[in-house]
């Protein structure tokens, strides 16, 4: 009988996982350890990238660590090629992402930390998932998951350029799906409320439904399998954010200054 884990994948498939030592790109890299499956980590610390690997050993994956600062578009797309052309990619999970706000005085982000979160969330992002899905195009086949956030459908003013940043992703993914259609090759948008993690904690603001990293990447790992255009949870600040992007303007900055969106401190 085949476990639920590993119902997911076939044999010998490959998994790229950007951020794989981070609380929702780790738990997704357990979540799919398991005979049969080769799991290409990305992450930037490298005692937390052991640590993950050898979890995913002894599930029974056959797994491959990379550290690697995707700062460097350049050599992060060289390591790609050479990874892909070594092992082709069937599923491409792009979860690396880093958050900033705008201070506990509301003066506003740092422009050196702006750059960085954009070309970590959106250039490194989209240029890898890009690549890989031309590759996977001409091979009839493969996934690719973008991991945008909630926060992507309506800018909150704690965090405006992680905001920015998820509603990149989010209509890069929607494009590119649409694109690959017919091609044998899926898009999934994921789009998580709060998760417990280290960019959770360090994230202003409240944090209503906030639910583990293993919860998540179940939803995200039943989205992905069955193909989905988008994944956004958990249900109620789904709905509260979707909302937030259809009402008029002003009833949203309204609503969003209410709940205390507008202000990193009291
Ligand atoms: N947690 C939430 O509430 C939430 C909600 C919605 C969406 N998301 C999205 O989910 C994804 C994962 O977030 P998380 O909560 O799991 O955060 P996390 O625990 O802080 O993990 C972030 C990951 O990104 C990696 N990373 C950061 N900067 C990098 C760089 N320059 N080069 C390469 N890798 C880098 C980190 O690697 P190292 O630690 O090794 O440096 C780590 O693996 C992000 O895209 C985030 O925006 C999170």
């Amino acid at each position: 009988m085949v476990s639920p884990k590993a119902s997911s994948v076939t044999k010998q498939t490959v998994i790229l996982i950007t951020g794989a030592t981070g609380a929702i790109g780790g738990a997704l890299a357990k979540r799919y350890a398991a005979p049969g499956v080769t799991l290409c980590l990305q992450g930037r610390d490298e005692a937390a990238l052991e640590q993950i690997s050898s979890q995913c050993i002894s599930l029974g994956a056959d797994v491959r660590s990379y550290a690697i600062d995707m700062l460097n578009i350049p050599a992060l797309m060289d390591w790609l090629k050479q990874l892909d052309e070594h092992s082709p990619v069937d599923l491409f999970i792009a979860n690396a992402g880093i958050n900033i706000n705008i201070g506990a005085d509301c003066s506003g982000e740092s422009e050196v930390e702006m750059v960085q979160l954009l070309d970590l969330n959106i250039k490194a992002t989209l240029v890898m998932s890009s690549y890989l899905a031309k590759l996977m195009r001409q091979r009839g086949r493969g996934k690719i998951a973008l991991i945008s956030s909630l926060a992507g459908f309506y800018g909150l003013p704690i965090m405006p350029s992680y905001c920015a940043s998820k509603a990149a992703v989010k209509a890069y993914g929607e494009a590119l799906r649409g694109g690959l259609s017919g091609t044998g090759v899926g898009v999934t948008v994921v789009m998580p409320g709060n998760i417990e993690s280290a960019m959770c904690d360090a994230m202003p603001g409240p944090k209503p439904f906030l639910m583990t990293p293993e919860h998540a990447a179940r939803i995200i790992q039943q989205g992905i399998d069955r193909n989905a255009a988008r994944v956004s949870f958990p249900f109620p600040l789904n709905m509260g954010s979707w909302c937030l992007a259809v009402l008029p303007a002003f009833i949203s900055q309204r609503i969003l200054h209410v709940l205390g969106y507008n202000r990193t401190a009291d």
